[in-house]
């Protein structure tokens, strides 16, 4: 489906005169983060302008769902726009993303909130002018529930922030219902953007100068499942590959269930996939990914780490959920004993958020909050253990970075991630600015390293 709306343009002929500002408010992962460039390229190309967090008059909320501290982040903010509101400030919201697919949310922005203008679920982008259009010209509120979408919403404008680097998603949706995860519900099946379509996008942003692409998807090795011919994860990668300009490919996320040899094969052959796999372990117990439903075990994730650890060079990382529903002591040690076995040189990790409407909301749990923070702990404890020793392995080695710009904490130096992921800070000047060099490490400082360009 193209991107075609007649309101855009009555949208910018309104805002030819009253040069509206934007800013949009951006929680949870890097779909939404991606969705964000969507909504500011749409927001754009109506003639909106990129304003701040105190001097604007549309306030977008790309809303998180995954745990629960993002509810009370947003109708806190929500509370602070409301007082600009009635200081008869021009002051427009719009409410779209995960949250709004979930009924409670709906039902308590409709009766204490008001003053909220559009509200929008996932997928259905293409709707956002002619609501905004409504609300803030015809002065029509739109609190509607709007179900997600199938459709593909190909075209989009999007405005992305970097200039070297950028995300571009090859899958929507989830159809893996992990027990503790409530993306399934909000964000729908999974649909796989047609390869052509991908292909046109990375093209044009090799053209514009880009080096670097992250592909992204709530499980992207589902690639082309949905699709009628054999079209998979590994063929796009091989497609993407000859596209001459990029130099650095990323992907997340992968579901280790799904990772298969042809994946692994592909990831060795390649000269431009990065050195990094981002491995999500969830837990590192048996029962606990039964109940989970990862379907997997402790001994095949093990299994699959230590095949991807001997491409060289390789880094890992992982998400980890710490008690989970009755998760007791010994499942939990299990969880470190992967961690100790693997050694990830980058974990996220979360205490588990009961989500309403997912399986495991209805398990009981006698694990105790407390208990909880003091797995995470432990848990960051063991892995800021490892990580210097891991690093330390990296000196005298010589690894591919993608030069940003000017390092923030040291204004003599400048800063890029090497193609494991490392923030990396070594000496160069402007004219390196986006290109893709040979550094040399010289030297670990946990959250960083230092080194020498070499070509
Ligand atoms: N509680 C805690 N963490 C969660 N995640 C997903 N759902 C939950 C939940 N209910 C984590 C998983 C996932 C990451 C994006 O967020 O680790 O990989
Ligand atoms: Fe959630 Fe599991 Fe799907 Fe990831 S794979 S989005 S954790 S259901």
């Amino acid at each position: 489906m193209k991107f075609v709306n007649s309101f855009k343009d009555k949208m910018k002929s309104y805002n030819g005169e009253h040069k509206l500002k934007y800013y949009i408010d951006t929680m949870g992962c890097q779909m939404n983060e991606n969705d964000s460039l969507k909504y500011a390229g749409i927001l754009e190309s109506m003639g909106f302008e990129k304003g701040e967090e105190d001097n604007s008059n549309l306030y977008l909320f790309n809303t998180c769902c995954v745990r629960e501290n993002a509810e009370n982040t947003l109708f806190g903010r929500l509370g602070m726009l409301k007082k600009r509101k009635m200081n008869n400030e021009e002051v427009y919201i719009a409410i779209v993303g995960c949250m709004t697919q979930q009924e409670h949310i709906l039902e308590k922005i409709k009766t204490s909130y008001r003053f909220v203008d559009v509200v929008l679920g996932t997928s259905c982008m293409s709707l956002f002018p002619e609501k905004l259009y409504n609300a803030i010209v015809n002065s029509k509120k739109k609190i509607e529930y709007i179900d997600v979408s199938n459709a593909l919403e190909e075209e989009v404008p999007i405005k992305y922030e970097d200039k070297y680097k950028a995300s571009v998603s090859i899958i929507y949706g989830c159809n893996n219902f992990c027990t503790y995860c409530i993306v399934p519900y909000v964000r729908g099946r999974e649909r796989s953007r047609r390869p052509e379509d991908i292909v046109k996008d990375v093209k044009k942003l090799a053209q514009d100068g880009y080096k670097e692409i992250m592909l992204l998807g709530q499980n992207v090795n589902s690639y082309g499942n949905d699709f009628e011919e054999k079209y998979n994860f590994p063929m796009l990668l091989e497609e993407l590959e000859k596209i001459d300009g990029i130099e650095i490919i990323r992907f997340m996320s992968p579901h280790p269930k799904d990772f298969k040899d042809d994946l692994i094969e592909v990831i060795k052959k390649s000269k431009k996939i990065a050195r990094q796999i981002h491995l999500p372990l969830q837990s590192g117990n048996t029962e606990v990914l039964k109940r989970m439903n990862r379907k997997y075990t402790k001994e095949q994730f093990v299994e699959l780490a230590l095949k991807l650890k001997q491409i060289s060079n390789i880094s890992l990382s992982t998400d980890i959920i710490v008690g989970f529903p009755n998760e007791t002591e010994e499942q939990f040690l299990d969880t470190l004993d992967v961690v100790k076995t693997v050694e990830f040189d980058q974990i996220y990790m979360f205490i588990y958020s009961k989500r309403n409407g997912t399986v495991a909301a209805r398990m009981e749990d006698e694990v105790t909050y407390e208990e909880k923070v003091d797995r995470l702990e432990r848990l960051k404890k063991l892995y800021e253990e490892t990580l210097p020793a891991l690093n330390a392995k990296m000196i005298g080695n010589t690894y591919k970075v993608l030069v940003e710009g000017k390092s923030k904490n040291n204004a003599e130096l400048y800063t890029g991630r090497s193609s494991q992921n490392k923030v990396v800070i070594f000496e160069a000047d402007d004219s390196y600015i986006g290109k893709v060099v040979d550094v040399k490490i010289d030297s670990e400082h946990l959250w960083y390293l230092k080194g020498t360009i070499v070509k």
